[in-house]
């Protein structure tokens, strides 16, 4: 049997950080609405003209080097965004060029916040088919681009950020399962209404903002992800027991908190990166991932349960061995 193995992480943040004491001087909020509603602290926001494609890149690099694989060798380069440099080509196309990596097939893959771990399922298919040997998996974002900074509700939410893996095919397990889900039916509670059919007013930045009705977004969350995990260990065969850590996505503390919970899980074996980075999309998970496996949190043999939730809706999860 083949499986999926990461064998590198990498992550970029970008240099500029905003607390919630910055945020409010900006709109009507407070460090302690902020802290206790959603646990975020500070976030990066991305320098101006600098991309998602410039992140994705720099967090490729530092995967690729951690792996100790050369661009050239890549077969495969998926990139969950959902904020690429332009319409076309892919933002996977611009980074292959800019790692060398020309010649291996590259796509983005659109899934809101569950993006990157879209992206890891759509490799570990790949991968167990023999289809592809080593593969770059990116989840990159510049999210608050999409920002409209006089709403309250939504600005204080997100941040930019990248974090990226290698998965080489290996006998060793690797990825157990995975699981994507999408429901297009709840689109009216979290979308961005910008495309090439619609948007383009004389709004501030052409229409270009996030849209979101918080309270039932939270509601729907919590309880996905509670049938999510379920299923995830259930497809791996494995109980709540067997997992080392819980790599959620990081949007609000008290969703991974109730995720947790569901598992009985204590925090102490949840990665929590969200108080840091705040929400970053399809950064979110690759980029904890990179801090647990940098800090030494995450230990060589240990298993990992993934989760991710986002606009569509989408939900997605990776049970694995690192
Ligand atoms: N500062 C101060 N007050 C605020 C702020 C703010 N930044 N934002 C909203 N408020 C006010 C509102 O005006 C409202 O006031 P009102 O009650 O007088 O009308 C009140 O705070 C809202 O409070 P709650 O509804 O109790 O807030 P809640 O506890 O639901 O928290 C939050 C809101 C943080 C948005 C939460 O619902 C949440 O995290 N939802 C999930 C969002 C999410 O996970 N998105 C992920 C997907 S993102 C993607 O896919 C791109």
């Amino acid at each position: 049997q083949i499986y999926a193995r990461i064998t590198g992480t990498g992550s970029a943040l970008p240099e500029r950080v905003v607390t919630n004491a910055d945020l409010e001087k900006i709109v009507e909020t407070s460090d302690e609405w902020i802290r206790t509603r959603t646990g975020i602290q500070r976030r990066h926001i991305a320098a101006e003209g600098q991309t998602t494609g410039d992140l994705a890149t720099e967090a490729a690099q530092r995967a690729l080097e951690a792996a100790g694989v050369k661009a050239s060798e890549l077969d495969l380069i998926v990139l969950g965004t959902t904020t690429p440099d332009i319409i076309f080509p892919s933002t996977a196309c611009l980074v292959q060029h800019r790692l060398g990596a020309n010649g291996c097939a590259a796509f983005d893959v659109n899934a809101a916040c569950s993006g990157f771990v879209y992206a890891l399922g759509i490799a570990d298919k790949f991968i167990r088919s023999g289809q592809s040997k080593k593969v770059l998996v990116i989840g990159a974002e510049t999210l608050t681009r999409m920002i409209d900074w006089n709403e309250r509700e939504t600005c204080v939410l997100f941040g930019d950020g990248a974090g990226a893996v290698v998965l080489e095919a290996s006998e060793e397990p690797g990825i157990f399962a995975t699981l994507l889900h999408a429901d297009g039916g709840f689109k009216h509670l979290l979308y961005n209404p910008v495309g090439v059919s619609a948007g383009f007013t004389d709004e501030p930045n052409h229409g270009v903002r996030i849209n979101m009705s918080g309270r039932e977004v939270f509601k729907v969350a919590v309880k996905t992800l509670d049938s999510l995990v379920d299923e995830t260990l259930q497809a791996a065969g494995m109980e709540a027991s067997q997992i080392d850590w819980l790599i959620p996505h990081q949007a609000n503390l008290r969703i991974i908190e109730a995720t947790a919970k569901r598992l009985e899980m204590p925090m102490e074996r949840v990665i929590v990166t969200v108080q840091e980075h705040a929400n970053t999309s399809s950064g979110s998970v690759p980029l904890a991932l990179d801090y647990a496996v940098r800090s030494g949190k995450v230990q060589r043999g240990q298993n990992l349960l993934l989760e991710a939730f986002g606009g569509g809706f989408t939900w997605a999860s990776a049970l694995l061995r690192y």
